[in-house]
C-alpha cells in the first residue's frame, strides 16, 4: 500500500512538472486531486485495513497529499503570473538602482554658452577639426611666411603635394569657421562655433595640446565695437551669474583690425588681486576685433557694404574659473573622482 502511494506520488509529480498552461492544470486537478481522482480511490481502500495500518497509511497519505498540494499551488501561481494578458506593471515598485553618468563640465558650459548666444539670435555651427592650411591660416590673413604661424604651432598632415595650401592641419583655433560660415551664409550673419582645437604645447596646469574654444562672428551694416562689447558682457554675465567688469586693451591678431584683448575682472577675488589673476585683478580672456577687410573678401563679403566683429575665447579657461578648477589636465584625465562632482 505504501509503495502504491509512493508510486502515485512520483507519477503525480512527473505530470505536474510537464504542465505548461492553466488548462492542462485543470485537467490535472480533476485527474489526481478531485474526489474522483486517484488519491480518493486509495483513500477508499483504507476502510478495509486494520486499525494499526489505518493510522500508518493514513499518516503517509496525508503527508503526501500536503506535499503535492504545495507543489500544485506553486505551479498554479507561476503559470497565472506568466499568463497575465493585461501585462500589468506595478510602477510603484522600487526599481533597480543604476549608476548614472554626468555631463562633463566643458559640455555643461558649452551648452550654456550655446543657449546664451541662441537667445541673442546667433546660429550655432560645427566645423572640421582637421582643417586645410587655407582656412586655418591663409584666408585669415596669415600667409605662409607670417610670424603669427609660429604662435600656433600644430600638427600638420602632409598630403605630399607641391602646394602647401593643400596640406591639412589639426585646427589651431575655431577662427577658420568664420570663413566657412561667410561663404555658406553670406551677410548679414550671426554665428558662434564651439569646438576642439589643437596645438603643439608643452603641457602643464594651464596648457594642454587639446582644448576648446568658442568663436563668434557678427556681420551686418554699421556694426561697431560697441556691439561687440555688449554681446560679450551679456555672455559673461550669463555664465558668471553676476555683472562682470571688462577691460579692453589693444591686441594683435592678423584677421582683425583693430584687434583687442578683452580682460575680465577676476571672479575669484572680485578684482582685488589674488594668485589666480597674478595679483593684477584682471584675467586675460578673449581675443576680438573688427573683421579685417581681407578676411571679409575671402568669405565673399564686400567690405565696402558690410562690417563685423569677431571674437574667440577658451572654454576650458571659462570652466576653470566658474568651478575653481586649478589644473587643465583634469579635463582629459578620465578621473571619476573629478568627473562625479558635476
Ligand atoms: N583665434 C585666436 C586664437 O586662438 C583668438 C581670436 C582672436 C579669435 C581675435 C577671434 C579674434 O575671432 O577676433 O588665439
Amino acid at each position: 500500500m505504501k509503495n502504491k502511494i509512493e508510486r502515485i506520488k512520483e507519477d503525480v509529480l512527473d505530470a505536474l512538472k510537464k504542465i505548461k498552461n492553466l488548462e492542462a492544470l485543470d485537467v490535472f486537478e480533476f485527474k489526481y486531486m478531485s474526489r474522483k481522482g486517484e488519491f480518493a480511490a486509495v483513500m477508499k481502500n483504507i476502510a478495509s485495513l486494520s486499525s494499526n495500518e489505518k493510522r500508518e497509511i493514513g499518516m503517509t497519505l496525508n503527508n503526501t497529499k500536503r506535499e503535492l498540494l504545495k507543489s500544485f499551488e506553486f505551479i498554479k501561481k507561476t503559470l497565472s503570473l506568466e499568463n497575465t494578458d493585461s501585462k500589468f506593471v506595478d510602477m510603484t515598485l522600487l526599481g533597480e538602482d543604476r549608476n548614472k553618468g554626468s555631463m562633463h563640465p566643458i559640455t555643461i558650459i558649452q551648452n550654456e554658452l550655446e543657449s546664451l548666444f541662441a537667445s541673442m539670435g546667433f546660429m550655432v555651427l560645427d566645423g572640421p577639426e582637421l582643417e586645410s592650411d587655407f582656412y586655418n591660416f591663409e584666408a585669415l590673413n596669415i600667409p605662409e611666411y607670417h610670424p603669427a604661424r609660429d604662435m600656433q604651432d600644430t600638427f600638420y598632415v602632409n598630403r605630399g603635394g607641391e602646394d602647401s595650401k593643400t596640406n591639412l592641419v589639426m585646427r589651431t583655433h575655431t577662427s577658420p569657421m568664420q570663413i566657412r560660415a561667410m561663404q555658406k551664409y553670406g551677410a548679414p550673419l550671426r554665428c558662434v562655433i564651439p569646438g576642439r582645437v589643437f596645438r603643439n604645447e608643452a603641457v602643464d596646469a594651464n596648457h594642454d595640446s587639446n582644448f576648446y574654444q568658442i568663436e563668434g562672428l557678427m556681420i551686418d551694416k554699421d556694426i561697431s565695437l560697441a556691439n561687440l562689447l555688449s554681446v560679450l558682457k551679456t555672455m559673461l554675465s550669463g555664465i558668471f551669474k553676476t555683472d562682470v567688469k571688462v577691460r579692453v586693451r589693444p591686441g594683435y591678431f592678423p584677421f582683425v583690425e583693430p584687434g583687442l584683448e578683452v580682460d575680465i575682472s577676476c571672479t575669484v577675488c572680485s578684482g582685488n588681486g589674488c594668485p589666480s589673476c597674478k595679483h593684477s585683478g584682471w584675467l586675460e580672456m578673449i581675443g576680438a576685433g573688427m573683421v579685417h577687410p581681407n578676411v571679409l573678401k575671402h568669405g565673399g563679403i564686400d567690405p565696402e557694404k558690410y562690417s563685423g566683429f569677431a571674437f574667440g575665447l577658451g572654454i576650458d579657461r571659462l570652466v576653470m574659473m566658474r568651478y575653481e578648477i586649478d589644473d587643465i589636465r583634469l579635463f582629459h584625465s578620465g578621473d571619476l573622482r573629478f568627473l562625479k562632482q558635476f
